[in-house]
């Protein structure tokens, strides 16, 4: 059978991700990350998720966004590529064991290796007008390493500044299968680990600055998002920022050193970039026409992403099915993990009752 057309096909390895919903997405989240799981649907088994239980962690009090965003995250999704014939998208609440695992991990998390983790300081210093001294945000980096567990992922494809909760991850399963082993004998034969360590699959994330020069960030209001039209996408980059050394039309500039350059490297061909560094070092173009040819670019990239949007945004049921159908696959996977886990930490199954012990508590009500 043609692998792509079974994504469940045992030869192949399995991927997990996940991404918080922020809303509609922007052009650092897709170069981040959803450009690269395009592209990785077509070889391993991918679990993607939009990770709404995470959004709690920070955002407790006002939970008005999160299901919108889940939506929307949905939409860009489907929009951006990742096919449900090739990949499993579902959504991280609806899919019970997220809950369940976290709390068994918990157990034998140490309280040090929570408080290590880089973002944690940062992030409360960050986020100061929220109070997260609270035991879900310390337990974050647990209820993510539950997400990659869970499917027994070989390989989590994440941006640098989600590297060290992969490393934890590893930290927990290592600690986890010292403490439990599979239980049956001819299982233990096999002999291998319940929670395998996954590994980091970096994705290289070119530097994709926003707007205004700085990192494109929804919190710096600097973004271009996958659904701006392009009469927005062409004005939100006529004020960008460019090489400050050039101050007149008649300066020379450097690429290298101008945001607008930075652009024209990720999305522009070679030819216009070859246009983009001949014009601008010798003073020939200027930075307004530097930035209709950008302009070009990204609408041109955006096309066929608008394009699979608008048909599914006039599809809700549609989307509703799909993802349904994800959370459906995804239950499956990790229910599988799940009923070893507990089994090998000593919880008892509830014995189903066998069928004709059923018809005789059955007929006996008659
Ligand atoms: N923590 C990730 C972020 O903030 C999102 C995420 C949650 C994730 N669970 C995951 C990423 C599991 C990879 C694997 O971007
Ligand atoms: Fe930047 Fe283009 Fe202007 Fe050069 S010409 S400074 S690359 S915007």
């Amino acid at each position: 059978m043609d692998p792509v057309s079974n994504p469940s096909s045992p030869a192949k390895r399995r991927v997990l991700s996940g991404m918080r919903p922020t809303g509609k997405l922007h052009l650092g989240n897709y170069m981040g990350a959803l450009y690269n799981w395009v592209r990785l649907q077509e070889q391993y088994e991918c679990y993607f998720f939009i990770a709404d239980l995470h959004a709690l962690t920070t955002d407790y009090a006002d939970t008005s966004g999160i299901a919108p965003n889940t939506r929307e995250v949905a939409l860009d999704f489907l929009a951006a590529g990742l096919d449900p014939e090739k990949c499993t998208i579902f959504v991280q609440s609806h899919v019970k064991p997220h809950y369940e695992l976290p709390l068994l991990l918990g157990m034998i998390t140490p309280l040090g290796w929570l408080e290590r983790v880089p973002s944690y300081k940062e992030m409360q210093e960050n986020l100061a007008s929220k109070d997260l001294s609270n035991y879900g945000f310390l337990g974050y980096p647990v209820l993510m390493a539950s997400d990659i567990l869970l499917y027994q992922a070989d390989f989590v494809p994440v941006g640098q500044d989600q590297q060290a909760h992969v490393e934890l991850t590893r930290e927990i399963a290592r600690r986890f299968n010292q403490f439990y082993k599979r239980q049956g004998s001819e299982l233990r034969a096999q002999s291998s680990e319940i929670l395998p360590e996954p590994q980091v699959l970096l994705t290289p994330s070119p530097k994709l600055p926003g707007t205004d020069g700085r990192k494109m960030s929804k919190s710096y209001g600097n973004t271009i998002l996958l659904s701006d039209p392009e009469p927005e996408i062409r004005a939100k980059l006529k004020p960008m920022v460019t090489d400050p050394a050039r101050v007149r039309r008649s300066d020379p500039g450097n690429p290298d050193k101008c945001p607008v350059g930075d652009l024209h490297k990720i999305f522009s061909s070679q030819e216009t970039l070859a246009k983009v560094y001949d014009g601008c070092t010798t003073a020939g173009i200027g930075c307004i026409e530097c930035k209709t040819w950008v302009a070009d670019a990204i609408v041109a990239h955006l096309a066929p992403i608008q394009e699979r949007r608008a048909q599914f945004e006039q599809k809700p049921a549609l989307v509703t099915e799909i993802l349904a159908a994800g959370d459906q696959r995804a239950m499956v996977r990790a229910e599988q993990t799940m009923r070893e886990v507990r089994a090998a930490m000593g919880l008892a199954e509830n014995t189903p009752v066998s069928s004709s012990r059923q018809e005789e508590a059955g007929n006996a009500l008659f």
